[in-house]
């Protein structure tokens, strides 16, 4: 009975996310800025990798400009996403995108305003954020559930299952491995990819092998843990503060997807 309920109410948030389906089209950051006030802030750059200030306008109230109903969006999961003039489109929790102190800069305090940023070496070429560059205060740069996309030009918001569907666990999987996927893509989907869906800073851990055809699920959730306990200089952080419960939840998932593999086109996995 308790499992069939907790399944019925995974259902209906599914459906509940679906019928208010948020898929706002891009909006340009040019055509918001008009009638924002300017803030000036200084941040501990990732990019420049120093303490930087810029001028620019608070994210939320250009997002609130864009979309008046952008507060129920969060609510729902919805993602943010972010547009760069060459098509880079990382995105981030809309919630998280409202409620820290991000700042679309527009200028380099420290550049004069006829030369208003400095450039840095990407690759062989060197570039600047210009048009827009998306700054936090208060956010540890490190810190993966931030994006601090430069060259940004539009903004946009879809639903969570438009993102992430592709790397949602068969639907059979049961609630503990759906409560997972959940937990997968705020704490681990900055990182790591799951069916070529999420970061690149960690492995992908579905496609062609799935992490747990190589790993057991007890080394699985220990390894979670205490990164460091398994390997020296580990590059993961430790998610020693999420309950043990939330850890096997992930594990759960993770098992499950190892049935719902997505491989690269012209490849089987
Ligand atoms: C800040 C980035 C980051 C986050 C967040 C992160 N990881 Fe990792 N993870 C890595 C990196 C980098 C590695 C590569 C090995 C290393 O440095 O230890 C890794 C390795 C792994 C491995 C080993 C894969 C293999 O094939 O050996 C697993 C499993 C794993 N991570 C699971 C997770 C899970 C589950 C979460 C969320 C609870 C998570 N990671 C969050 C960066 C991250």
């Amino acid at each position: 009975m308790i499992r069939a309920a907790a399944i019925l109410f995974v259902l209906f948030s599914v459906m509940g996310a679906a019928r208010a389906d948020p898929s706002a089209p891009p909006v340009a950051i040019a055509d918001l800025i008009p009638g924002i006030e300017p803030v000036t802030v200084t941040v501990q750059d990732p990019v420049y990798k120093k303490s930087k200030r810029f001028q620019g306008y608070p994210l939320a109230a250009l997002l609130r400009k864009a979309w008046p109903e952008v507060d129920g969006w969060a609510a729902e999961g919805a993602e943010l996403v972010l547009t760069a003039v060459d098509g880079y489109a990382p995105s981030m929790n809309l919630d998280r995108a409202l409620t820290g102190n991000g700042v679309v800069a527009v200028r380099d305090l420290d550049r004069p305003a006829e030369d208003p940023w400095e450039p840095f070496a990407k690759g062989a070429s060197t570039i600047t954020p210009a048009p827009y560059y998306l700054v936090w205060t208060g956010i540890d740069a490190d810190d993966p559930h931030y994006r601090w996309p430069y060259k940004l030009a539009h903004l946009s918001v879809t639903s969570f299952e438009n993102r992430y569907g592709g790397a949602a666990p068969p639907e059979r999987a049961g609630a503990r491995a759906q409560q997972g996927f959940r937990l997968f893509v705020q704490n681990c989907m900055p990182c790591h990819a799951v069916n070529q869906i999420g970061g690149h800073t960690g492995p992908e851990l579905n496609v062609p092998k799935n992490v747990t055809e190589y790993w057991s699920a007890q080394h699985l959730r220990a390894f979670i843990a205490a990164p460091e306990s398994y390997r020296l200089r580990s590059k993961m952080p430790s998610f020693g503060h999420l309950p043990a419960a939330d850890r096997a939840a992930i594990v759960a998932y993770l098992t499950a997807m190892k049935k719902r593999k997505s491989c690269p086109a012209g490849t089987s996995c």
